[in-house]
Protein backbone atom coordinates (compact mmCIF):
# COMPACT_ATOMS: atom_id res chain seq x y z
CA UNK A 1 0.00 0.00 0.00
CA UNK A 2 1.19 3.62 -0.73
CA UNK A 3 1.80 5.53 2.49
CA UNK A 4 3.78 8.87 3.06
CA UNK A 5 6.70 8.98 4.94
CA UNK A 6 8.78 11.47 6.15
CA UNK A 7 12.15 11.75 4.85
CA UNK A 8 13.66 15.01 6.27
CA UNK A 9 13.12 17.54 8.93
CA UNK A 10 14.01 21.17 9.62
CA UNK A 11 13.97 24.31 11.58
CA UNK A 12 15.10 28.16 11.99
CA UNK A 13 14.58 30.47 14.13
CA UNK A 14 15.81 34.32 13.91
CA UNK A 15 18.89 35.16 16.06
CA UNK A 16 17.50 37.32 18.24
CA UNK A 17 16.48 35.72 22.04
CA UNK A 18 14.07 37.97 23.88
CA UNK A 19 13.89 36.91 27.50
CA UNK A 20 11.01 37.07 29.73
CA UNK A 21 12.89 40.09 31.39
CA UNK A 22 13.26 41.90 28.23
CA UNK A 23 9.24 41.75 27.72
CA UNK A 24 8.70 43.12 31.52
CA UNK A 25 10.65 46.59 30.18
CA UNK A 26 7.70 47.09 27.60
CA UNK A 27 4.78 45.31 28.83
CA UNK A 28 3.95 45.05 32.64
CA UNK A 29 4.79 41.51 33.49
CA UNK A 30 7.14 39.32 34.78
CA UNK A 31 9.35 36.48 34.61
CA UNK A 32 7.79 34.84 37.42
CA UNK A 33 4.25 35.31 35.77
CA UNK A 34 5.06 34.46 32.48
CA UNK A 35 7.04 30.92 33.75
CA UNK A 36 4.35 30.11 36.24
CA UNK A 37 1.63 30.28 33.76
CA UNK A 38 3.21 29.30 30.16
CA UNK A 39 6.67 27.21 31.38
CA UNK A 40 7.80 30.04 28.72
CA UNK A 41 11.50 31.64 29.48
CA UNK A 42 12.56 32.84 26.20
CA UNK A 43 11.02 33.34 22.55
CA UNK A 44 13.09 34.95 19.36
CA UNK A 45 11.70 37.57 17.42
CA UNK A 46 12.95 38.34 13.72
CA UNK A 47 14.50 41.73 12.96
CA UNK A 48 12.09 44.31 10.90
CA UNK A 49 13.52 43.02 7.55
CA UNK A 50 12.55 39.48 8.06
CA UNK A 51 9.18 37.97 6.78
CA UNK A 52 7.86 34.71 7.44
CA UNK A 53 8.87 33.55 4.01
CA UNK A 54 12.55 34.24 5.37
CA UNK A 55 11.67 31.91 8.08
CA UNK A 56 9.92 29.33 6.03
CA UNK A 57 13.04 28.92 3.59
CA UNK A 58 15.56 28.58 5.65
CA UNK A 59 13.45 25.59 7.50
CA UNK A 60 12.33 24.13 3.74
CA UNK A 61 16.10 23.95 2.88
CA UNK A 62 17.62 22.36 6.25
CA UNK A 63 14.70 19.73 5.85
CA UNK A 64 15.13 19.47 1.89
CA UNK A 65 19.11 18.80 2.75
CA UNK A 66 18.49 16.22 5.34
CA UNK A 67 15.94 14.75 3.04
CA UNK A 68 18.88 14.46 0.36
CA UNK A 69 15.73 15.95 -1.75
CA UNK A 70 16.76 17.70 -4.51
CA UNK A 71 14.34 20.81 -4.71
CA UNK A 72 13.14 19.86 -8.33
CA UNK A 73 11.59 16.74 -7.30
CA UNK A 74 9.21 18.48 -4.77
CA UNK A 75 5.31 18.30 -6.43
CA UNK A 76 4.00 20.37 -4.40
CA UNK A 77 4.20 23.02 -1.21
CA UNK A 78 1.93 23.52 1.39
CA UNK A 79 2.49 26.58 3.64
CA UNK A 80 0.48 26.15 7.27
CA UNK A 81 0.69 29.99 8.84
CA UNK A 82 -1.52 32.68 10.31
CA UNK A 83 1.25 35.55 9.82
CA UNK A 84 1.56 35.54 6.25
CA UNK A 85 3.77 37.93 4.11
CA UNK A 86 1.15 39.33 2.75
CA UNK A 87 -3.20 38.78 2.75
CA UNK A 88 -2.37 38.06 -0.87
CA UNK A 89 -1.26 35.76 -2.78
CA UNK A 90 -1.03 33.02 0.40
CA UNK A 91 2.89 32.20 2.05
CA UNK A 92 3.32 29.18 -0.18
CA UNK A 93 3.43 31.34 -2.94
CA UNK A 94 6.20 33.90 -1.75
CA UNK A 95 8.30 30.51 -0.17
CA UNK A 96 8.01 28.81 -4.27
CA UNK A 97 9.66 32.46 -5.40
CA UNK A 98 12.54 32.37 -3.03
CA UNK A 99 13.16 28.38 -3.43
CA UNK A 100 12.92 29.00 -6.95
CA UNK A 101 10.74 26.06 -8.01
CA UNK A 102 7.71 27.65 -10.37
CA UNK A 103 5.17 25.76 -11.45
CA UNK A 104 4.15 22.98 -8.68
CA UNK A 105 1.14 24.00 -6.76
CA UNK A 106 1.46 25.93 -3.78
CA UNK A 107 -1.13 25.94 -0.73
CA UNK A 108 -1.95 28.02 2.15
CA UNK A 109 -3.17 26.50 5.27
CA UNK A 110 -5.02 28.71 7.17
CA UNK A 111 -5.83 26.61 10.51
CA UNK A 112 -4.03 28.44 12.66
CA UNK A 113 -2.20 26.38 16.12
CA UNK A 114 -3.61 23.03 14.41
CA UNK A 115 -2.33 24.17 10.43
CA UNK A 116 0.73 22.00 10.24
CA UNK A 117 -1.60 18.78 11.41
CA UNK A 118 -4.33 19.90 8.82
CA UNK A 119 -1.43 20.40 6.38
CA UNK A 120 0.32 16.97 7.16
CA UNK A 121 -3.18 15.67 6.65
CA UNK A 122 -3.41 17.01 3.21
CA UNK A 123 -0.01 15.97 2.22
CA UNK A 124 -0.45 12.67 3.23
CA UNK A 125 -4.09 12.18 0.99
CA UNK A 126 -2.37 13.78 -1.86
CA UNK A 127 0.03 11.34 -1.40
CA UNK A 128 -2.17 7.99 -0.94
CA UNK A 129 -4.23 8.82 -4.18
CA UNK A 130 -0.91 8.67 -6.35
CA UNK A 131 -1.34 12.19 -6.96
CA UNK A 132 1.83 13.28 -5.96
CA UNK A 133 5.17 11.53 -4.78
CA UNK A 134 7.05 14.22 -2.82
CA UNK A 135 5.79 17.05 -0.71
CA UNK A 136 7.51 20.27 1.08
CA UNK A 137 5.35 21.26 4.28
CA UNK A 138 6.25 23.93 6.16
CA UNK A 139 4.79 25.76 9.27
CA UNK A 140 6.24 29.66 9.58
CA UNK A 141 5.23 31.96 11.97
CA UNK A 142 6.07 35.65 12.22
CA UNK A 143 4.34 36.74 15.38
CA UNK A 144 6.38 39.71 16.61
CA UNK A 145 5.15 42.03 14.40
CA UNK A 146 1.47 41.68 15.35
CA UNK A 147 1.66 41.65 18.70
CA UNK A 148 0.41 44.94 20.85
CA UNK A 149 3.42 45.44 22.79
CA UNK A 150 2.34 47.65 25.60
CA UNK A 151 0.86 46.88 28.72
CA UNK A 152 -2.55 46.54 27.08
CA UNK A 153 -1.45 43.73 25.34
CA UNK A 154 0.37 41.89 28.07
CA UNK A 155 -1.64 38.50 28.03
CA UNK A 156 -1.19 37.85 24.04
CA UNK A 157 2.63 39.50 24.08
CA UNK A 158 4.21 37.39 26.04
CA UNK A 159 3.27 33.88 24.25
CA UNK A 160 4.22 34.36 21.23
CA UNK A 161 7.52 33.46 19.20
CA UNK A 162 8.65 33.39 15.93
CA UNK A 163 9.97 30.46 13.72
CA UNK A 164 9.64 28.09 11.19
CA UNK A 165 9.75 24.08 10.88
CA UNK A 166 9.55 21.91 7.70
CA UNK A 167 9.40 18.48 6.72
CA UNK A 168 9.87 16.72 3.51
CA UNK A 169 7.57 13.70 2.93
CA UNK A 170 7.42 10.92 -0.29
CA UNK A 171 5.26 8.29 -0.70
CA UNK A 172 6.28 5.00 -0.35
CA UNK A 173 5.37 1.26 -0.90
CA UNK A 174 4.97 0.32 2.95
CA UNK A 175 4.69 -3.88 3.47
CA UNK A 176 5.29 -3.69 7.56
CA UNK A 177 2.67 -1.33 8.59
CA UNK A 178 4.38 -2.15 12.16
CA UNK A 179 7.65 -1.46 11.62
CA UNK A 180 7.98 1.07 8.53
CA UNK A 181 8.01 4.62 8.77
CA UNK A 182 4.71 6.03 7.60
CA UNK A 183 1.74 8.34 8.46
CA UNK A 184 -0.57 5.63 10.24
CA UNK A 185 -3.79 8.48 9.92
CA UNK A 186 -4.90 11.96 10.58
CA UNK A 187 -7.95 13.52 12.61
CA UNK A 188 -9.04 16.88 11.90
CA UNK A 189 -11.95 18.93 13.73
CA UNK A 190 -13.11 22.80 13.65
CA UNK A 191 -16.24 24.29 15.37
CA UNK A 192 -16.80 27.57 14.37
CA UNK A 193 -19.18 28.52 17.31
CA UNK A 194 -16.10 29.69 18.49
CA UNK A 195 -14.43 31.55 16.30
CA UNK A 196 -14.59 34.81 18.03
CA UNK A 197 -12.64 33.58 21.63
CA UNK A 198 -9.16 33.66 19.81
CA UNK A 199 -8.91 36.11 16.67
CA UNK A 200 -7.81 38.75 14.59
CA UNK A 201 -10.59 41.20 13.64
CA UNK A 202 -8.87 43.33 11.17
CA UNK A 203 -8.66 44.27 8.70
CA UNK A 204 -11.18 42.46 6.99
CA UNK A 205 -14.26 42.50 5.33
CA UNK A 206 -16.17 41.93 8.17
CA UNK A 207 -15.91 44.74 10.16
CA UNK A 208 -18.92 46.98 8.30
CA UNK A 209 -17.83 49.22 5.05
CA UNK A 210 -14.40 49.53 5.26
CA UNK A 211 -11.92 46.51 4.58
CA UNK A 212 -9.19 48.72 6.39
CA UNK A 213 -10.48 50.98 9.07
CA UNK A 214 -8.27 53.64 10.87
CA UNK A 215 -11.08 54.20 13.50
CA UNK A 216 -10.71 51.01 14.28
CA UNK A 217 -7.05 50.26 14.53
CA UNK A 218 -6.88 52.79 16.92
CA UNK A 219 -8.96 50.70 18.97
CA UNK A 220 -6.45 48.14 18.07
CA UNK A 221 -8.63 45.57 16.05
CA UNK A 222 -5.25 44.68 14.06
CA UNK A 223 -4.07 42.93 17.30
CA UNK A 224 -4.97 39.31 17.80
CA UNK A 225 -7.42 38.69 20.82
CA UNK A 226 -7.71 36.04 23.35
CA UNK A 227 -10.39 34.59 25.82
CA UNK A 228 -7.65 32.51 27.34
CA UNK A 229 -9.39 30.82 29.89
CA UNK A 230 -11.74 29.23 27.10
CA UNK A 231 -8.83 28.44 24.61
CA UNK A 232 -7.41 26.76 27.79
CA UNK A 233 -10.61 24.54 29.04
CA UNK A 234 -11.54 23.69 25.33
CA UNK A 235 -7.80 22.44 24.58
CA UNK A 236 -7.45 20.15 27.64
CA UNK A 237 -10.62 18.30 26.89
CA UNK A 238 -10.16 18.81 23.10
CA UNK A 239 -6.53 17.63 22.92
CA UNK A 240 -6.98 14.05 24.71
CA UNK A 241 -9.84 13.45 22.75
CA UNK A 242 -8.09 13.55 19.22
CA UNK A 243 -5.48 12.28 20.61
CA UNK A 244 -7.40 9.10 21.68
CA UNK A 245 -9.34 9.41 18.48
CA UNK A 246 -6.14 8.55 16.29
CA UNK A 247 -4.94 6.23 18.61
CA UNK A 248 -8.06 3.96 18.44
CA UNK A 249 -8.17 4.39 14.71
CA UNK A 250 -5.30 2.50 14.53
CA UNK A 251 -5.85 0.06 17.62
CA UNK A 252 -3.17 1.63 19.95
CA UNK A 253 -3.36 2.99 23.03
CA UNK A 254 -1.16 5.47 25.07
CA UNK A 255 1.46 3.09 26.51
CA UNK A 256 2.08 2.26 22.17
CA UNK A 257 3.83 5.77 21.69
CA UNK A 258 6.75 6.07 22.07
CA UNK A 259 7.03 10.08 22.08
CA UNK A 260 4.19 12.82 22.34
CA UNK A 261 5.31 15.68 20.17
CA UNK A 262 2.16 18.43 21.22
CA UNK A 263 1.54 22.18 20.01
CA UNK A 264 3.01 24.16 22.46
CA UNK A 265 0.74 26.97 23.54
CA UNK A 266 1.06 26.13 27.29
CA UNK A 267 3.41 24.08 29.22
CA UNK A 268 0.61 23.72 31.79
CA UNK A 269 -1.97 22.15 29.24
CA UNK A 270 0.73 19.50 27.79
CA UNK A 271 1.33 18.01 31.63
CA UNK A 272 -2.48 18.15 31.81
CA UNK A 273 -2.68 15.94 29.09
CA UNK A 274 0.30 13.38 29.78
CA UNK A 275 -1.12 13.34 33.37
CA UNK A 276 -4.52 12.38 32.02
CA UNK A 277 -3.00 9.37 29.81
CA UNK A 278 -0.66 8.70 32.68
CA UNK A 279 2.70 9.60 30.13
CA UNK A 280 6.35 9.73 31.59
CA UNK A 281 7.38 13.02 31.37
CA UNK A 282 10.41 11.98 29.16
CA UNK A 283 7.95 10.63 26.47
CA UNK A 284 6.61 14.69 26.00
CA UNK A 285 9.06 16.46 23.87
CA UNK A 286 7.80 20.12 24.92
CA UNK A 287 10.32 23.35 23.36
CA UNK A 288 7.78 25.68 24.56
CA UNK A 289 10.55 26.94 27.05
CA UNK A 290 13.04 28.03 24.20
CA UNK A 291 10.58 28.83 21.57
CA UNK A 292 7.03 30.19 23.22
CA UNK A 293 4.08 29.67 21.10
CA UNK A 294 4.99 29.55 17.61
CA UNK A 295 1.51 29.03 16.33
CA UNK A 296 1.74 26.29 13.34
CA UNK A 297 5.45 26.07 13.75
CA UNK A 298 5.43 24.28 16.87
CA UNK A 299 5.31 20.37 15.89
CA UNK A 300 7.94 20.66 13.21
CA UNK A 301 10.00 22.59 15.36
CA UNK A 302 9.46 19.34 17.74
CA UNK A 303 9.62 16.80 15.41
CA UNK A 304 13.11 18.59 14.54
CA UNK A 305 14.23 19.16 17.84
CA UNK A 306 13.49 15.92 19.27
CA UNK A 307 15.61 14.28 16.06
CA UNK A 308 18.34 16.63 16.39
CA UNK A 309 18.57 15.43 20.40
CA UNK A 310 18.66 12.06 19.27
CA UNK A 311 15.16 11.50 21.66
CA UNK A 312 13.13 10.74 17.90
CA UNK A 313 14.82 7.74 15.76
CA UNK A 314 13.58 6.02 12.84
CA UNK A 315 10.80 3.76 13.34
CA UNK A 316 9.27 4.92 16.53
CA UNK A 317 5.69 5.93 17.41
CA UNK A 318 4.95 9.04 17.29
CA UNK A 319 1.46 11.19 18.23
CA UNK A 320 0.78 14.73 17.69
CA UNK A 321 -2.33 17.12 18.60
CA UNK A 322 -3.19 20.76 18.23
CA UNK A 323 -5.60 23.02 19.11
CA UNK A 324 -6.44 26.72 18.07
CA UNK A 325 -8.46 29.27 17.38
CA UNK A 326 -11.05 28.49 15.20
CA UNK A 327 -11.64 26.72 17.25
CA UNK A 328 -9.53 24.32 15.52
CA UNK A 329 -8.16 20.46 16.54
CA UNK A 330 -6.92 17.69 14.97
CA UNK A 331 -4.05 14.84 15.11
CA UNK A 332 -1.84 12.39 13.53
CA UNK A 333 0.06 9.25 14.47
CA UNK A 334 3.16 8.32 12.62
CA UNK A 335 5.90 5.79 12.57
CA UNK A 336 8.77 8.51 12.22
N1 LIG B 1 1.86 39.34 33.01
C1 LIG B 1 1.37 39.57 34.25
N2 LIG B 1 0.07 39.50 34.54
C2 LIG B 1 -0.77 39.16 33.54
C3 LIG B 1 -0.33 38.92 32.24
C4 LIG B 1 1.05 39.02 31.98
N3 LIG B 1 1.58 38.80 30.77
N4 LIG B 1 -1.39 38.62 31.48
C5 LIG B 1 -2.48 38.66 32.26
N5 LIG B 1 -2.10 39.00 33.52
C6 LIG B 1 -2.93 39.15 34.71
C7 LIG B 1 -4.38 39.35 34.39
O1 LIG B 1 -4.64 40.72 34.19
C8 LIG B 1 -5.05 38.84 35.64
O2 LIG B 1 -4.97 39.80 36.62
P1 LIG B 1 -6.18 39.97 37.71
O3 LIG B 1 -6.24 38.65 38.43
O4 LIG B 1 -5.72 41.11 38.53
O5 LIG B 1 -7.40 40.24 36.88
C9 LIG B 1 -4.14 37.68 36.07
O6 LIG B 1 -2.88 37.91 35.43
C10 LIG B 1 -4.64 36.32 35.70
O7 LIG B 1 -5.02 36.31 34.34
P2 LIG B 1 -5.72 35.11 33.69
O8 LIG B 1 -6.06 35.43 32.26
O9 LIG B 1 -6.81 34.62 34.59
O10 LIG B 1 -4.55 34.03 33.69
P3 LIG B 1 -4.65 32.49 33.39
O11 LIG B 1 -4.22 31.74 34.58
O12 LIG B 1 -5.94 32.13 32.73
O13 LIG B 1 -3.50 32.32 32.31
C11 LIG B 1 -3.05 32.13 29.97
C12 LIG B 1 -3.52 33.03 31.09
C13 LIG B 1 -1.63 31.72 30.24
C14 LIG B 1 -3.10 32.93 28.67
C15 LIG B 1 -3.95 30.88 29.91
O14 LIG B 1 -5.30 31.26 29.91
C16 LIG B 1 -3.68 30.05 28.68
O15 LIG B 1 -2.63 29.47 28.53
N6 LIG B 1 -4.65 29.94 27.77
C17 LIG B 1 -4.46 29.15 26.57
C18 LIG B 1 -3.58 29.84 25.58
C19 LIG B 1 -3.65 29.14 24.29
O16 LIG B 1 -3.65 27.93 24.23
N7 LIG B 1 -3.76 29.89 23.20
C20 LIG B 1 -4.02 29.23 21.97
C21 LIG B 1 -2.91 29.17 21.08
S1 LIG B 1 -2.78 30.50 20.10
C22 LIG B 1 -3.43 30.15 18.56
O17 LIG B 1 -4.10 29.20 18.29
C23 LIG B 1 -3.23 31.24 17.61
Amino acid sequence: MIRTEILGTGMYVPPRVVKNDDLSQMMDTSDEWIRQRTGIEQRYWADENTATSDLAVEASKKALSNANVDKSEIDMIIAATLTPDHDFPGLACFVQKKLGIPGVPALDVRQQCTGFIYAMSIADQFIRSGMYKKILIVGAELQSKGLDKTPNGRDIGVLFGDGSGAIVVAAKEVKDPKRESHILSTHLHADGTYAEELWLEGPGSGNGPLRVDPEKIKEGYHYPKMNGKAVFVHAVKRMPEVLLEGLQANGLTPNDVDLFIFHQANLRINDMIAKQFNVPEEKVFNTIQKFANTTAATIPIGIDEAVRAGKLKKGMLVASAAFGSGFTWASAIYRY
